[in-house]
This record gives C-alpha cells, structure tokens and sequence, in this order.
C-alpha cells in the first residue's frame, strides 16, 4: 500500500473526477513524482484504488513514454527522437548528452541524477531539437549551452 502522503494526493486527484478511472494519469504521475519512477509493485495498489483490472493500469503505464518503470533518477532527460526533432539534429543533442553524462540512453549517470530517456515528441517541434529535464522544456542549441542547462541541476 502506499504511503499516506502519496495515498492522499492519489485520493485528491480520485475524488476530483466523477469516474475513479478519469484520474489514472494523474495518480500515475503523482507516483512517478514520489518516486522518481513507476514501481511495478505499486500498480496493484493503484488498481484497486480505480476499481479497474491491473492489466489496464498496466498497459496505460506502457503506452506512455512519459511514464519511467525502471531505475529512477533525480533528474529525466527527456529527448525527443521524433521525426522533426530527428532531423534538427537530435543526434547531435544525443551525442552530447553522451559524452557530458558518460551515459548512454536508459541509463542512469553513477550519482542517480541523471537519466537519459528517448521519447516522441514533446510538443514542442519549433523548437526542435528538444529535450526535456524533468518538466522544462529546452532547445538543443549546442555542447556548451547544453552543459550550462545541466550545471542548474544540482
Ligand atoms: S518532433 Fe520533437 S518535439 Fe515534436
């Protein structure tokens, strides 16, 4: 079961909506904002605080990128791989990730603070090609812009 921090802010986002079920996302991030990721142990809890199967709480976690299931880190960075992105330059911005980090993608730097996470895209084509750290959003405008963004994270 969860903790009761987490088991209140899940119960806030249930009660908001008319259907249990209308609030799976928000209760998956909220999770995944306790944790650092979705722990597979926790979607039988959540489950049955939605009254739905597991296999759909399951497939829902799947289904978005958005949604971290393995080694959690302080800080994800999201790198969008979709197709204006990748021809912006999303390379070039994976590339650098790589050799600041000494990580490649879905993997975690040896701290436990950053992770490199591919995923389609953000939303955010004109800015191509984009990167999330957690929930901001940046352009790619080279290495040492790049490292500059990072250094903020501490
Ligand atoms: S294609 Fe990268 S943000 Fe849309």
């Amino acid at each position: 079961m969860f903790e009761q921090e987490l088991l209140d802010k899940l119960s806030q986002h249930i009660n908001y909506f008319p259907r249990k079920e209308q609030a799976i996302l928000l209760c998956l991030h909220a999770i995944q904002d306790h944790y650092g990721y979705v722990p597979r142990e926790s979607l039988r809890p959540l489950a049955e605080l939605l009254d739905l199967p597991l296999n759909h709480v399951e497939q829902v976690v799947a289904f978005y990128d958005m949604f971290d299931r393995e080694t959690p880190a302080k800080y994800r960075i999201r790198v969008c791989v979709s197709v204006v992105c990748h021809f912006l330059g999303k390379q070039e911005l994976l590339k650098a990730l790589e050799k600041t980090l000494k990580i490649k993608p879905g993997e975690v730097t040896p701290d436990g603070k950053f992770k490199i996470v591919p995923v389609q895209c953000l939303g955010a084509c004109s800015e191509a090609p984009v990167f999330m750290v957690n929930e901001d959003t940046y352009k790619f405008e080279g290495e040492e812009k790049l490292n500059e963004i990072l250094s903020r994270y501490t």
